[in-house]
């Protein structure tokens, strides 16, 4: 049995991408191996620092997790902020993190341009924050969208440099994983990169979102002018839809409509209406739980209280034993 580790940051509702990057993965994994996920508060006061923003948008994660079927009683689920060990791992492990590598980092070159008023310390050090996440629980697999493949380099990194520092093999190396071999990068409805809680309000389709705004995101989709018999490459924003429509719809629907676009007869009007249905049809169950787990606030209160004892058993042994390593308290 493996250890896995993951987290969402608390910064909103989940969309299609959290989902088919992370979440369904932690829904099957927590059947074969010892899982932990938590929702990522002290990663979203980077951005999102209010208790405006951090009250709703915690409790958002966890009724979500529980709606995708996160089961308490196969995974630890808690609050990364109800963990003060992961804080402690991350001031160590910050003393293995070259601020040159943090500052040449894709994420926070995207973060600074995003939050160019308030490029804050805790920016630069997200991946050192997400490595102590990891270590605190000795993981080695991790489900993650593409975009968080560095990070994972990171996280072997800064763990092989404490290794390699302190001549031990204490920490192991964890890796990003995904069920469909590779990682995956769920594109926006925009027609330009991924699916996003920050790339526009009609970007993201949201777990939550109603069947009603789910057709009138879809609808409202980037499409161009229609394939030729002489330019049958598929545009970014064409290819983007068929991207989604891969993970929500059948492998026969799929082909159907790359056969039609291939012969040029497809109708985007038609695409687009069977793309919105399938992904209805594929986040029903969940959109159903959704709203009665949010009601209730006994089962949520007991959640974050049993999966905080249970993570924090694992994360004191891990700062007990590298606060030995370090060499704290000889004497
Ligand atoms: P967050 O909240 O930005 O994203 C949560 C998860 O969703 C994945 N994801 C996507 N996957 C595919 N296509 C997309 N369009 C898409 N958008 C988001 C992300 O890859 C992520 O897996 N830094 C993490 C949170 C975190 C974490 C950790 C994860 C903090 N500590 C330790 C794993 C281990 C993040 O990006 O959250």
């Amino acid at each position: 049995m493996e250890t896995i580790v993951s987290g969402v940051r608390s910064t909103g509702k989940l969309h299609l991408g959290n989902y088919y990057g992370a979440v369904s993965n932690f829904v099957k994994m927590q059947k074969e191996h010892n899982c932990f996920f938590f929702i990522a508060d002290y990663h979203s006061l980077t951005t999102h620092p209010t208790p405006d923003n951090l009250h709703g948008n915690i409790k958002q994660v966890l009724v979500e997790y529980l709606a995708a079927g996160l089961d308490p009683e196969k995974a630890t689920l808690y609050i990364q902020s109800d963990v003060p060990e992961i804080a402690e791992l991350y001031l160590y492990m910050n003393m293995n993190a070259y601020v040159g590598e943090l500052e040449r980092s894709a994420s926070f070159k995207d973060k600074i341009r995003a939050n160019a008023d308030n490029v804050n310390a805790g920016l630069l050090t997200y991946p050192v924050l997400m490595a102590a996440d990891i270590l605190i629980h000795h993981a080695t697999k991790v489900p993650v969208g593409k975009d968080q493949e560095q990070h994972l380099e990171m996280a072997r990194t800064f763990g092989n440099r404490f290794n390699h520092l302190y001549k031990t093999d204490y920490f192991k190396e964890p890796y990003a994983f995904n069920y469909a071999k590779e990682l995956v990068k769920i594109p926006g409805l925009d027609g330009k990169g991924k699916m996003g809680k920050s790339e526009g309000e009609n970007n993201a389709v949201y777990l939550a979102d109603s069947p009603e705004i789910i057709r009138k995101k879809v609808m409202k989709a980037v499409t161009d002018a229609g394939p030729t018999q002489d330019n049958q490459e598929k545009p970014q924003e064409i290819q983007n839809l068929f991207d989604i429509m891969k993970v929500v719809s059948t492998p026969d629907t799929l082909a159907h409509f790359e056969e039609i676009y291939n012969k040029c007869e497809i109708r985007y009007g038609d695409f687009k209406k069977q793309l919105a249905e399938d992904i209805i049809i594929a986040t029903q169950p969940i959109r159903e739980k959704i709203e009665y787990i949010s009601g209730d606030s006994k089962l949520l209160r007991q959640v974050a209280k049993h999966g905080a004892i249970k993570a924090r058993e694992s994360a004191s042994k891990t700062i007990k034993e590298v606060r030995e390593i370090i060499g704290f308290r000889t004497f």
